[in-house]
């Protein structure tokens, strides 16, 4: 099989490609960037100049498409909200816009999507058919998804993940929210109450792929384990793992909201996301229990 990942040079990008490559499939990446990487074959592309090498697309069967800029990477002033809408729309239109006029055309495009587009409920279980949200990021991951349910238009199917926390080491939510407990000074955040709907990265990395192999797959799953947990348990379980201390107080909601401005709602947000869609298509979490996905994070790096 042959796949073209745009954003594969990022965090859950470099996971599945490392699998793919393992099981001998070969890579293409679009990339905006100069990251390069063995046995991988990088196109580029521009969003802001609207250019593409439609080489990137030869062969190719599936898209697996999870370019955007960080959401959680830089404080949202308005520069940087256009670029996290830009970097997601303009680049899923540029996708299109390439694949309709390609005669030979992927049978695939598995895009990434995030339970960002649910409202904030509490501990209310939200399933795929729950109702959006209105906020900033709801509404660009509303418009995100609807530019991807284009390519149905042209006979490619789509198959969109809301991706809970990615769980990892190497970026992403342990690097940074989870940061000050590799110090010592593992912190609940808010009143700790919040419910955080994780994902081990190889269990979403595994999950791009089968779907992208599924073909009874299509619209949209949500990829979180089935066992979502509050922020104060996550807190405390890290904590555990990394075999740090955790006596620190709660970190006041008005705090990060100083710190974080508007993107401190994400952070604050508790979202109860239901994995049962994914489940029922027979696909097997490898790590349902966060103690068992936090040991194999930590154990794994030593
Ligand atoms: N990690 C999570 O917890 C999480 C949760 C929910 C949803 N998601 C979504 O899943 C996708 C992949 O997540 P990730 O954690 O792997 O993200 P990531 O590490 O930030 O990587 C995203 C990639 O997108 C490309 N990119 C970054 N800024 C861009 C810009 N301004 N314009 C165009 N492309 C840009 C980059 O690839 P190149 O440099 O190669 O172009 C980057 O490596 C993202 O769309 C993210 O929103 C992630």
């Amino acid at each position: 099989m042959k796949y073209l990942i745009t954003g594969g040079s990022g965090l859950v990008g470099n996971d599945i490609t490392k699998i793919l490559l393992a099981n001998k499939n070969e890579v293409n990446w679009l990339t905006n960037s100069n990251k390069n990487k063995e046995q991988v074959h990088s196109f580029k592309w521009n969003i802001y100049d609207y250019t593409i090498d439609l080489q990137c697309f030869k062969n190719v069967d599936t898209i697996i498409h999870l370019a955007g800029a960080g959401v959680a990477d830089k404080n949202w002033t308005a520069e940087r909200k256009k670029e996290l809408i830009d970097s997601r729309i303009k680049s899923t239109k540029l996708l299109y816009e390439s694949v309709k006029n390609l005669a030979d055309k992927p049978k695939v495009i598995v895009a990434a999507s995030a339970i960002g587009i649910y409202r904030n409920e509490g501990d209310k279980l939200l399933d795929e058919e729950s109702e959006k949200g209105n906020d900033f990021l709801a509404t660009l991951t509303k418009d995100w998804e609807k530019e991807v349910d284009e390519f149905e238009k042209i006979g490619v199917r789509v198959v969109k993940l809301r991706i809970g926390i990615v769980l990892s080491d190497n970026g992403g939510y342990l690097k940074k929210v989870a940061a000050p407990a590799k110090f010592g000074f593992a912190s609940a955040l808010g009143n700790g109450k919040m419910i955080t709907s994780w994902i081990h990265i190889e269990d979403l990395a595994n999950l791009f792929i089968y779907a992208a192999n599924n073909e009874n797959m299509k619209g949209e799953y949500n990829a979180v384990a089935p066992n979502p947990i509050t922020n104060f348990e996550i807190t405390k379980q890290i904590a555990l793992a990394l075999n740090k201390p955790f006596f620190m107080p709660n970190v006041p909601s008005f705090i990060l909201k100083i710190i974080f401005g508007e993107m401190a709602a994400v952070i604050l947000m508790s979202q109860n996301i239901s994995s049962s869609k994914i489940e029922k298509t027979g696909f097997k979490f490898e790590f349902e229990d966060i103690k068992n996905a936090l040991k194999n994070i930590y154990n794994t790096k030593k």
